[in-house]
């Protein structure tokens, strides 16, 4: 059984005493390959140097996350801009708009967003898309800048069926992630309805840890966890799912697995 991890940060300080190890240990547990998505200039070294030491495993994107969007976004933009021309990067991500946290850079966060979608294109690479507290936001502007060069994943969907549609309606995928074994989730109701060609498995780790594990630091190997809960929801076999999500995974991200 192979299966992807479609977003994860593992080269955040959380993991500098056993990066190694977790790494391994998801390798050794069939997650051949971790997408990680970028956050910004201040973990890019650590990101890169993780990427540098499991070329084949430990794939990154390049981008800026809308948290670290403040009044210095252009030359964060600039070394996004000239980062992807290097051609080393698998996707933009992660991206988007994150209204939950703090709302005074909105105008900023949108026109960072839109950018960076114009980058996607025009660098023909796949994005990670980072919404709370924005859908309508998201959707508004992906749905302009939509083309056939656009394509991506709505990463953490936790969303209504209608939101669902509209992703789906856009051609995206949406990231299911820890949140999908959470008691009483009602995620679990919306997924039940969305076809498994539109999923992709990630653990978000070390944040949004799954059952049985909940309170701890989340790790790659645990996106079997949420394979198994996804299986279960869609009454098919473990293996039919993490067939089916990884193919879903290898096509938009162009794996070699
Ligand atoms: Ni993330």
């Amino acid at each position: 059984m192979i299966l992807v991890d479609t977003h994860t940060h593992l080269y955040l300080e959380e993991f500098d005493e056993d990066r190694t190890e977790v790494v391994q240990s998801a390798v050794d547990a069939g997650v051949m390959n971790m997408l990680l998505p970028r956050i910004d200039s201040e973990s890019h070294q650590a990101q890169m140097e993780l990427s540098r030491q499991f070329p084949e495993n430990c794939l990154s994107m390049m981008g800026l996350h809308p948290t670290s969007v403040d009044n210095s976004f252009e030359k964060e933009l600039e070394v996004v801009e000239n980062e992807l021309k290097t051609g080393k990067y698998i996707g933009v991500g992660e991206i988007g708009i994150d209204l939950y946290w703090d709302d005074t850079y909105k105008e900023q966060q949108e026109y960072v967003f839109r950018r960076q979608l114009q980058l996607a294109k025009e660098n023909r690479l796949p994005v990670s898309i980072h919404t709370r507290d924005s859908f309508d936001e998201i959707y508004r502007i992906v749905h302009e800048e939509h083309t056939d060069d656009l394509s991506g994943v709505f990463h953490c969907f936790t969303g209504t069926p209608e939101q669902a549609k509209k992703i789906m309606n856009l051609g995206f995928k949406m990231g299911i992630g820890g949140i999908l074994t959470f008691k009483n989730a009602n995620l679990r109701e919306v997924v039940k309805d969305i076809p498994l060609e539109f999923l992709v498995l990630e653990t978000d780790a070390p944040f949004l840890t799954p059952v049985p594990y909940r309170g701890k630091r989340n790790q790659s190997k645990y996106v079997v966890h949420i394979a198994e809960k996804l299986a279960e929801i869609k009454n098919l076999t473990l293996e039919e799912t993490a067939e089916i999500t990884t193919a879903n995974a290898a096509n938009l991200f162009k794996l070699n697995i």
